[in-house]
């Protein structure tokens, strides 16, 4: 099943924060990747699929061939095009990632089966939410957040108690198409849940004295997030 074309990625694939011009040299321009990865990721686009787009691809793989994380954590699998290929930049790094979509889960199980990459990530099906409890403390050395962009806020305790101390959590579509910036009257009344739910994640994380953030103009935005602590506390006064 594609992914209409009105949903939220593709929404933002059309209304580029940075100039059309620069974002085309910047996909176009850069090596692509090739081998089942590289039709998993053209596959995905054209049937509009909401997979990472290249530029942050390449982010991705200058990012984590640096970090070399040995346990990856991934919310929101979709297809499994971002996992495939975090597995494949760092070759001995152990990722489990969550979905709970059973159009997708089916569809990234046959193409981690495709890509030989079953015995490397585990997919967890079910209601990010839920499954995070279940996770161990202190466990992961980088985690990807590309889901509910609502609920970033409501994941991020549990994201900060899974990850180790000086782990990276990257989180994608921050921006929302430039419209974070704006009042919320000013945002459609069915968006405004996404709107208040990111702005008070972006809030939380970029005024917070025991985390290090940095956004970067990439794809709808992204950002990284680096705890100093093994304990956040998130009530904390900035
Ligand atoms: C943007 S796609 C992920 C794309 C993928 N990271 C990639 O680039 O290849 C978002 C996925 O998150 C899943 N998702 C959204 N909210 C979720 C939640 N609360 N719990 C589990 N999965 C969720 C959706 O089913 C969807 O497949």
């Amino acid at each position: 099943m594609a992914i209409p074309p009105n949903s939220p990625k593709n929404e933002m694939m059309s209304r580029p924060i940075v100039k059309p011009e620069v974002l085309d040299y910047m996909r176009h321009g850069q090596r692509r990747l090739s081998g089942l990865l590289g039709n998993l990721e053209s596959d995905a686009q054209a049937r509009n699929i909401p997979i990472i787009p290249h530029e942050t691809v390449v982010f991705m793989q200058f990012l984590l061939g640096q970090l070399k994380p040995k346990e990856i954590l991934e919310v929101g699998s979709a297809v499994g095009f971002s996992a495939s290929l975090m597995s494949e930049i760092v070759k001995d790094a152990k990722i489990t990632t969550i979905d709970r979509f059973d159009v997708m889960i089916k569809q990234a199980k046959a193409n981690f089966k495709k890509l030989n990459v079953e015995d490397k990530i585990t997919l967890l099906e079910g209601e990010a939410e839920d499954i995070l409890k279940t996770l161990p403390s202190a466990q992961y050395d980088f985690v990807f957040m590309d889901s509910a962009k609502s609920k970033y806020i409501i994941f991020l305790p549990e994201i900060l108690r899974v990850m180790k101390a000086g782990a990276v959590l990257m989180v994608d579509d921050v921006f929302q198409g430039g419209t974070i910036v704006q009042d919320v009257s000013q945002i459609p009344r069915g968006k405004r849940a996404i709107h208040r739910g990111l702005k008070r994640f972006l809030d939380t994380v970029l005024n917070h004295p025991e985390l290090t953030s940095t956004l970067v103009p990439l794809g709808d935005g992204l950002i990284l997030i680096t705890k100093e602590a093994i304990d956040v506390n998130l009530s904390a006064e900035a």
